[in-house]
């Protein structure tokens, strides 16, 4: 057990897919993978352990924002060994250029927020993916004939804002898109020297309110779900 997560040690993959919906984590382990195995409850974040093409895969949630992701991930590489993380979740894109149900494959991610700094002491406003499993999710993506188009993302501690404009920080950086975990998720797999990926499915297009509905969410967001999985089977 860790202080926010109460599987046993051994309980959870080396291999962890983390959603940010605790309820799509339940949704992957129960479609996706076999003998799945709730192994953590606690606050409601849902962890499942279960079999994936015979290779032993966690799913769990990493809830929303930088303190959420920090927290889960650090117990996950810390207390329980895990080697690679592939967060799997929406974003907003600035851009008409991206559409709704595009995939990305996050190459780094750039911030206002001080947590890398505050955390690890990490003075950079961008952050790369960490490992090689960026170059795997890329490779598999091929072999699937799926486009996960490899590019910067902003990370923002923020959702609701007074000022529309794109925030400065993106247009430095080149971010077409906007989320709000994978640079917490890099900072922390940086620190400790382990694997960590961000695979996105656009969500909705900012500046023209387009989204993807409730309802299409499940079936929109499979193949980035099977991309995971064929990756972190690797
Ligand atoms: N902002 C931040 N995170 C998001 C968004 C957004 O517009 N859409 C999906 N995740």
């Amino acid at each position: 057990m860790s202080i926010h997560i109460s599987a046993k040690k051994g309980e959870i993959a080396k291999v962890v897919l983390q959603p940010g919906d605790p309820l799509r984590a339940k949704y992957i382990a129960e479609n996706f993978l076999e003998n799945a195995r709730l192994v953590s409850q606690t606050r409601g974040i849902l962890y499942y352990t279960g079999i994936y093409k015979g290779k032993e895969i966690t799913v769990g949630a990493s809830g929303m924002g930088f303190p959420s992701i920090g927290i889960y991930s650090f117990e996950l590489f810390t207390e329980y060994e895990v080697d690679t993380i592939i967060r799997i979740g929406t974003c907003g894109a600035y851009t008409t250029d991206l559409k709704v149900f595009d995939i990305l494959n996050v190459e780094n991610a750039a911030s206002e927020s001080t947590y890398a700094k505050y955390a690890w002491e990490i003075d950079e406003e961008i952050i790369s993916h960490q490992g090689n499993i960026f170059n795997t999710i890329n490779e598999t993506a091929q072999e699937m004939s799926l486009t996960a188009k490899a590019t910067n993302i902003h990370s923002s501690d923020i959702f609701y804002r007074k000022d529309p404009a794109i925030p400065a920080i993106a247009t430095k950086y080149s971010c077409p898109a906007v989320e709000m975990e994978a640079f917490g998720l890099f900072a922390n797999a940086q620190h400790l020297g382990k694997n960590a990926a961000t695979i996105l499915t656009v969500s909705d297009i900012i500046p023209t309110h387009e989204n993807i509905s409730a309802d299409q969410r499940e079936t929109a967001l499979r193949p980035m779900i099977e991309l995971a999985l064929e990756a972190a089977w690797k």
